[in-house]
């Protein structure tokens, strides 16, 4: 198993994650509390999905006494956007409008045009495209702040230098496995994905918490940025850690836009979706009718089921999906049918808000 920003291989052991990178798993008392602030609880919560966290406890314990937390999170825009990336930013909106939070989500333009083998040009182009996908997810435009990070390079620089101070290589060396062939603006860019932990202090003379939920990938950045923006007179960011949605193709590693087979696009039509997940969903079903209906199908390493419990909300009809897929009565063109049904659904009405955003994705991008 292999989980750093850079690459994510094998079979993911969650426990042994939470060991390694030290961090908390989320108890059954911070799923009551986060549903007492919120006055309701998410299916991403309840059902492990958000599975970990860093300093949650302190982050509540601030918004109880009245200091309001911010939100942070971000994109790095290489290629589409698919379902894989939309599970962190949904539930960054529920946590926006349940506590009335601000967000300030970044485009990393600069970190991909380093890291990937594409032209300054071509990433620009990712980076507007997958700004229309963050928008229609459904932030609210007074609350939320773009910031790209080419664009917004003369209030980030400042505060970069700052953090990049603080860090030598040796850190980066071990905190990512880079290597002395690494260019160098790899090696400086932790310090750009660190300076909106506390951006908005600095700009608003503030000194409020920041939440960042994030794919748990991402952890390394903020493991080495912790503790360096505490040097400089800021709070460490509390962290809400997210699972991997697990690729079409089956339960490891995953999903990635590089191989489109692998993974929906928030753009498929109707067709694609259909046909994608008909042929590349991995099934935990039996190569027969007959074989499924005496065995059962087994929803536990089943894509189509492992993607409903994103989809499907209502847990009472998830858990009997769960019992008709185990015992053979549910079977896998029909559970297939299911998902088609669900994700169809979801990125029409998304669509339909990512055509809305082309008009105003002006209102998002932090003013300078
Ligand atoms: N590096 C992230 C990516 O490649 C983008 C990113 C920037 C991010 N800042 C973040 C993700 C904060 C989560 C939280 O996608």
């Amino acid at each position: 198993m292999k989980v750093n920003p850079y690459e994510v291989e094998g079979k993911i052991d969650y426990d042994r994650l939470i060991t390694d990178f030290g961090i908390k798993k989320i108890t059954d008392a911070d799923l009551k509390r986060i549903e007492k602030l919120a006055g309701e609880t998410h299916h991403f919560l309840r059902r492990g999905i958000f599975f970990a966290h860093r300093d949650l406890k302190w982050c509540l314990d601030e918004y109880e006494k009245g200091n309001q937390f911010f939100i942070y999170t971000g994109c790095g825009p290489s290629g589409p956007i698919h379902l894989g990336h939309l599970t962190t930013w949904i539930f960054t909106k529920w946590l926006q409008d349940k506590f009335g939070a601000e967000l300030y989500f970044q485009f990393t333009d600069d970190e991909k045009f380093l890291y990937k083998d594409k032209s300054y040009e071509e990433i620009q182009e990712w980076t507007r495209e997958n700004m229309l996908d963050v928008a229609a997810i459904g932030f609210d435009p007074k609350k939320t702040h773009f910031i790209i990070d080419t664009k917004h390079a003369g209030i980030l620089y400042p505060e970069a230098i700052k953090v990049a101070k603080k860090i030598t290589f040796s850190t980066i060396k071990a905190a990512f496995g880079f290597k002395d062939s690494n260019n160098i603006g790899s090696i400086f860019y932790t310090a750009m994905q660190t300076v909106p932990v506390f951006l908005h202090n600095v700009l608003h003379k503030e000194n409020k918490p920041c939440l960042i939920p994030l794919g748990v990938d991402q952890d390394p950045h903020f493991r080495v940025s912790r503790d360096v923006v505490e040097k400089l007179g800021h709070k460490k960011p509390a962290i809400i850690h997210a699972k991997f949605m697990p690729p079409m193709t089956g339960p490891e590693g995953k999903m990635s836009s590089s191989n489109p087979d692998t993974a929906i696009l928030t753009t498929d039509d109707t067709k694609t979706i259909k046909s994608k997940i008909n042929k590349h969903a991995f099934s935990g079903g039996q190569p027969t009718v007959e074989e499924h209906r005496k065995k059962g199908g087994n929803p536990d390493i089943d894509v189509s089921y492992q993607w409903l419990r994103y989809f499907e909300e209502d847990d009472q009809k998830l858990e009997q999906i769960y019992k008709d897929y185990k015992s053979g009565k549910l079977l896998s063109g029909e559970l297939k049918a299911i998902l088609i049904e669900k994700v169809t659904k979801f990125l029409t009405e998304h669509q339909k808000r990512r055509e809305l955003a082309k008009k105003n994705i002006d209102k998002f991008i932090l003013k300078l």
